[in-house]
């Protein structure tokens, strides 16, 4: 018996230093150390920025319409025409905004857009800079180009302008990474009325 309370007795002090050890406060580096690579960052940050949403073609399941998997964030299909708007003055300025059931598309005041292809297909961000990507995220400029015109609602680059540069990086980074998907998605169109 004696003999075990001195065998606990001999432990005690690696026991409390592997206790001190664990608990000592981190260093400047450590709490600096990413905690995700740019790609698993770009990834959480496409997820929960909805993305998906206005960029990605649906499906219709029993939860309602969810993003298609083979057409993932590659806007919207070109091959799919709009219905027509029979009643022009449900749009008219400060009436209804309108959206297609997959929310690729939408009418208002602006004309009809059509979110654009994010895949690193040539028709989508496939042959895109890095500064080109930061320039329609940041200054709403279409392609990401110095004369492009201005995006287009419900694109909310107003918002996203106020991204930290790493993140721009950190999504770029990961939508070079997606499956490519050939879509020319149509041009957007003037106002109805
Ligand atoms: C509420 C809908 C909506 C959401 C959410 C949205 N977008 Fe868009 N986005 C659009 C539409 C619509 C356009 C096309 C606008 C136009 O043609 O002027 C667009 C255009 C773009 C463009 C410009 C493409 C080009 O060819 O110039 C980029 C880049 C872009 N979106 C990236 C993103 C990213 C990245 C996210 C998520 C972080 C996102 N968008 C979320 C609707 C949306």
């Amino acid at each position: 018996m004696k003999r075990i309370f001195l065998v606990a007795l001999l432990l005690l002090p690696a026991l409390l230093a592997v206790q001190c050890t664990q608990e000592s406060p981190k260093t400047a580096e450590e709490e600096k150390a990413p905690l995700e690579s740019p790609l698993q960052r770009g990834e959480y940050l496409v997820n929960v920025m909805g993305c998906d949403d206005c960029h990605s073609p649906k499906i219709m399941t029993a939860h309602g319409p969810e993003p298609d998997p083979a057409r993932r964030l590659s806007g919207h299909p070109s091959q799919v025409p709009l219905p027509a708007i029979t009643d022009k003055k449900m749009v008219a300025p400060g009436e209804w905004v309108l959206f297609h059931p997959m929310s690729t598309a939408a009418v208002g005041p602006w004309g009809t857009s059509f979110s654009a292809n994010l895949t690193p297909d040539d028709t989508g961000i496939g042959t895109w800079s890095l500064e080109q990507f930061r320039k329609a995220l940041t200054q709403g400029k279409s392609k990401g180009l110095d004369d492009g015109r201005i995006l287009l609602p419900p694109m909310p680059w107003p918002q996203y302008a106020h991204l930290k540069d790493e993140d721009i990086v950190a999504i770029f980074t990961y939508l070079k990474s997606i499956t490519p998907i050939n879509n020319p998605v149509p041009a957007p169109q003037p106002p109805v009325m």
